[in-house]
């Protein structure tokens, strides 16, 4: 009797533990769909991609977002626009408003510099490209004035154009064109919420200040990284590129 009442209970704990078996997970993997491919970071043949992504590397490789950082800012604003580099001369001489302003700021620090998606355009009729540089970044400004720092957002697009040349041994290059700050591309924003109502006015004028010297100081820095980036890339890349700027051909798909 209890011989069969435990096979009973045997056969009991069998049948139960096949029914968990069949409802069991597969074995890992197997559930899985299969891998489409190997996973490609992107289509070889997006020239277009894989040169952006090569001016981008170039950029952060040579350095840019240290460069960013330490543009002196403070200094450039101070000495009236930088007349001593001949970056921005004169543009402030005229601003004699703003001096008690800029005697107000005890420093600015730049920090959080970053390149964003670089964006590429071909010219209508193929033999010219234009690279569109993001860049952003942060001010704090020190202007006890305020009664704190300030915080800024500056968000300002490089665009430079880059056109394929051949030296005199036909040897075929990609070199900088025009590169310039893109018009009205520069934004600034206010990030840290003080009581801002006493204080717009100084505030207008310091990104008054800014929107005049910003530009054409971030551009000053920039632009010239480009022309050894574009000598430094991969000779095949620059090869592909360039014999289709040569011969017009658009390859450069429009979003
Ligand atoms: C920079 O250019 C990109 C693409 O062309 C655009 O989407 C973006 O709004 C521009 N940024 C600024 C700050 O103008």
């Amino acid at each position: 009797m209890f011989l069969v009442g435990s096979l009973v209970v045997l056969c009991g704990l069998l049948a139960q533990s096949t029914a968990q078996l069949a409802g069991l997970p597969l074995p890992l993997g197997q559930g899985l769909p299969l891998p489409l491919g190997p996973a490609l970071p992107s289509n070889p043949t997006d020239l277009a991609g894989n040169f952006a992504n090569a001016l981008s590397g170039g950029l952060l490789s040579g350095g840019l977002l240290g460069i960013l950082e330490n543009i002196p800012l403070l200094d450039v604003i101070k000495s009236g626009g930088g007349s001593s580099n001949g970056l921005v001369g004169g543009l402030l001489g005229k601003l004699t408003s703003s001096v008690p302003l800029l005697n107000n700021i005890l420093d600015i620090k730049i920090t959080d510099p970053r390149l964003l998606e670089l964006g590429l355009v071909q010219s209508p009729d193929g033999h010219r490209l234009y690279a569109t540089i993001p860049l952003s970044l942060k001010l704090q400004v020190n202007m006890p004035v305020l009664g704190s720092f300030l915080q800024l957002a500056v968000k300002l697009n490089i665009t430079a154009e880059i056109v394929a040349v051949k030296d005199n041994q036909g040897r075929i290059h990609l070199v900088l064109g025009d590169c310039t700050h893109s018009p009205g591309s520069l934004q600034i924003t206010l990030l840290n919420g003080m009581g801002v109502t006493p204080v717009q006015s100084s505030l207008d004028s310091l990104t008054g200040i800014l929107t005049k010297v910003l530009p054409e100081l971030i551009q000053s820095k920039v632009c010239p990284l480009i022309n050894g980036i574009l000598s430094g890339l991969d000779v095949t890349l620059v090869h592909n590129v360039a014999e289709l700027l040569i011969h017009g051909i658009q390859f450069v798909i429009k979003v």
